[in-house]
């Protein structure tokens, strides 16, 4: 297990399951004007993606992630903080967990799409370092019409064996 999740502790944290989904997609409806539907989650599970649900000491969904990995490149599809609970500094903790088992998998890099008008994830993203590397137009539906993801990136420097 990696020493992030222990430290993370009571919190529990663990891969997302089906039993998850209806809690998950009750927050995801919430957070966003285009939802993943059941079935992009199940696919995503069903394809053995790296994911995470985050839990409070009773029990209740926090929050959740899911990233693909490709060779030694880890893309972030979804991360997801319940709207109560925004603005605590736990989309930052994913993200470091995220970095973390991405690193400890052998990955060099992590990548993501965001919305142009998502700009509570923009500001996350640079804070933590993510840079823009590029614009793929139209690229998510949106209410009348398409709108621009940015392609973020950031290096994932490779632990130093002690
Ligand atoms: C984007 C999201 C995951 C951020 O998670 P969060 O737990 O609210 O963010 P954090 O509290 O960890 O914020 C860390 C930093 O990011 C920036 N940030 C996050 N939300 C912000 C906001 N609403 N406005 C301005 N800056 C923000 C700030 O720099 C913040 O640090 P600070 O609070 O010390 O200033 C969350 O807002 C969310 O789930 N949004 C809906 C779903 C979504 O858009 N997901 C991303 C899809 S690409």
């Amino acid at each position: 297990m990696s020493a992030l999740l222990r430290d993370l502790a009571p919190m529990a944290i663990q891969a997302m399951a089906v039993a998850d989904l209806d809690e998950v997609l009750a927050i995801e409806q919430q957070a966003y004007s285009h939802p993943w539907t059941r079935g992009n989650f199940i696919d995503s599970l069903s394809s053995g993606y790296l994911s995470h649900v985050w839990r409070d000491d009773q029990g209740q969904l926090q929050g959740y992630f899911l990233a693909m990995q490709v060779l030694d490149e880890m893309h972030l599809l979804n991360i997801t903080v319940h709207p109560r609970l925004q603005r605590q500094r736990l989309g930052w903790r994913m993200l470091e967990l995220l970095a973390q088992l991405a690193r400890e998998r052998g990955c060099r890099q992590l990548w993501l799409e965001v919305r142009e008008s998502n700009a509570p994830a923009r500001r996350l993203y640079e804070a933590f370092g993510l840079r823009q590397l590029g614009l793929r137009r139209d690229y998510y539906p949106a209410h009348g019409g398409r709108e621009n993801a940015l392609l973020m990136g950031l290096d994932l420097p490779q632990e130093s064996p002690s």
